[in-house]
């Protein structure tokens, strides 16, 4: 890419004394001839025909032609043609395509970086002079920190000024685009976690994911005979089939494995941790007699534990159900129960996932 046919047609540029420079834009490699006193933004522009980045003050205080030099935000209206020289540039146009980044798969703008995409979908786009700069202060951001505190957004977008509406839709482009980076990264976590779970033997397998059913570990080994698991869903219905299939008595068997709800008798330590998000340790006198006055009840009608997956729950709540649950018949409360230690059986899968097993 020869400059001077740009100063032939009536650009700034000067002609002589000329320098010869290779640089990388958008993942392409270029060789560009300009005047010494060119700047990034007029190769780019002029040079490359890439006219998504903006020049509005020329005097680096407005954002418009920030770009992404070395994966460090500039603003090419400061950068020099020779300070360009042998550098990586990411420019607008590069964000949309990819640049090996994740898109927005499945949205109707198929094609579009998801940082774009968050824009779209939250009005981030306001206009088209500082939007491309916006959205290049938002891709160094993330590059660096995927879940940025207030102040670091702040921060990010202090080089990019908007004299129109303000900055509530980019901030929420920005909240919608980590939100994307979050679930990214437990997509991939989960990917991670059934691959070691598939490696496991039928020991380590057992030793790893059979506490999820309560002192039940005879579950997780007869699932794995079913392994490799695609997906944490696939494993969690292996698992829940293998309940399903068992005889009565072992079903009975992993109900009675569970403590009583709120009575503070033989508790495991998940069980510890989940009565304790529901308040079941902050009883009063009053509520203490009710609970242990219904679940004497419920203990004598069905022989085993009242079981309740208490996540979301409180202590009103899972009185309530108590309550409720008195009124079914064995078969009913069998089948109920049994509903319950599955939902906590997936809460607890949904921890080891998420690396707090
Ligand atoms: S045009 Fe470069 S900062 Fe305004
Ligand atoms: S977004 Fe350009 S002036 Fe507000």
């Amino acid at each position: 890419m020869d400059l001077r046919n740009s100063v032939e047609s009536g650009t700034t540029l000067t002609p002589s004394p000329l320098i010869t420079l290779r640089l990388e834009v958008n993942g392409k490699k270029h060789q560009v001839t300009v005047s010494p006193t060119a700047r990034l933004v007029d190769i780019l522009r002029d040079g490359l025909g890439l006219t998504g980045t903006k020049i509005s003050c020329e005097i680096g205080r407005c954002g418009a032609c920030a770009v992404q030099m070395d994966d460090k935000l500039v603003h090419s209206c400061l950068v020099m043609a020779y300070q360009a020289r042998d550098k990586s540039i990411c420019t607008i146009e590069g964000l949309a395509e990819g640049l090996g980044e994740e898109l927005a798969e499945g949205s109707a703008n198929e094609g579009l970086h998801f940082i774009q995409e968050a824009f779209l979908q939250e009005g981030g786009f306001q206009c088209g002079y500082c939007t491309p700069g916006m959205t290049m202060a938002v891709k160094a951001l993330l590059d660096v920190h995927p879940d940025p505190a207030t102040e670091q957004i702040q921060e990010a977008l202090s080089g990019n000024l908007c004299r129109c509406t303000g900055y509530a839709g980019i901030i929420r482009s920005i909240r919608r685009a980590v939100n994307h980076i979050n679930a990214s990264e437990d997509m991939r976590n989960e990917a991670s976690f059934i691959q070691d779970i598939n490696r496991m033997d039928h020991y380590e397998f057992a030793h790893k994911i059979g506490w999820v059913y309560e002192h039940s570990p005879w579950i997780a080994k007869k699932a794995w005979e079913s392994s490799p698991f695609y997906d944490r869903e696939e494993l969690m219905q292996t698992m829940s089939a293998v309940v399903q299939n068992a005889d009565a008595s072992l079903k009975l068997s992993l109900l009675r494995a569970h403590p009583d709800l709120g009575t503070r008798l033989k508790i495991t330590d998940a069980s510890q941790k989940e009565q304790k998000g529901a308040g079941l340790d902050q009883l009063s006198n009053d509520e203490l007699t009710k609970f242990q006055s219904l679940n004497k009840q419920y203990v004598d009608t069905f022989d085993f534990p009242f079981i309740m997956a208490v996540k979301g729950q409180n202590k009103t709540t899972i009185l309530e159900a108590l309550q409720l649950r008195l009124n079914n018949t064995y078969e009913q409360e069998f089948s109920t129960a049994l509903k319950e230690v599955d939902k906590i059986a997936g809460f607890r899968l949904d921890g080891l996932f998420q690396g707090r097993g």
